[in-house]
């Protein structure tokens, strides 16, 4: 059975080290949810690794409750977050596929690099959207490898059964989309900075 945890544990250290692969287009992406963001604004991020967009938002926001199954991803936005001096993001290790349980809502929810990652993004997708306040925004960047490439899907599948890489599926930019609406939000804007790049997506409830 895939273990989401003990897969992502192992990469964690490495994932802390390595560059973010367009520095450019990241900014880009901060500084468009900011414009989605008030003083106020209570957040939730999902699948928040090593906790750099959450500690870059916090000055921004009231609160951010940021999630990761895995422990020692958790351990260094911990870290990330006390070197910054930041003290209103909270990280807690929770399961995505468990945020139903969730008794809170929130007026923006991100997704960043992870809707690729899940058993079933349209349950989770269906999750975010009743986590929403009305009017609230969800923010993702996901990269789309789509079902064509039969090389690399093969690749991966064989990594995930010996245990050694994660869950990948594989979409298109347009079926996300399609899975987004078909939640009931509505596409406020989509930008594919580079076609081998996320894709990243901003929708309102
Ligand atoms: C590719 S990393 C993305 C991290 C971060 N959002 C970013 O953009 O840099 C995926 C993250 O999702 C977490 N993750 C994977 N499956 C998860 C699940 N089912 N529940 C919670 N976190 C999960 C992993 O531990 C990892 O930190």
């Amino acid at each position: 059975m895939y273990k989401p945890d003990k897969v992502w544990n192992r990469f964690a250290k490495r994932y802390e080290k390595s560059p973010v692969s367009n520095e450019e287009a990241y900014q880009k992406k901060l500084e468009i949810t900011r414009s989605y963001f008030t003083p106020e604004s209570e957040v939730l991020e999902l699948g928040c690794g090593t906790g750099t967009t959450a500690v870059a938002h916090a000055p921004f926001v009231k609160q951010i409750l940021a999630i990761d199954v895995s422990s020692k991803m958790l351990e260094f936005a911990e870290n990330k977050a006390k070197a910054a001096g930041v003290t209103n993001v909270i990280f807690s290790r929770a399961n995505i596929e468990n945020i139903s349980d969730f008794e809170t809502t929130y007026d923006v929810i991100m997704c960043h690099s992870i809707l690729h990652l899940l058993e079933d993004k349209q349950a989770v997708i269906a999750n975010v959207f009743q986590l929403l306040k009305p009017g609230g925004v969800f923010v993702s960047s996901t990269v789309c490898i789509g079902s064509n490439n039969a090389f690399l899907r093969a690749l991966l599948m064989a990594g995930r059964r010996i245990g050694l890489l994660p869950l990948v599926r594989f979409f298109s930019v347009e079926e996300l989309a399609e899975s987004i609406t078909d939640a009931g939000f509505s596409i406020d804007s989509q930008w594919l900075p580079e076609k081998s790049d996320a894709v990243f997506i901003v929708a309102m409830k």
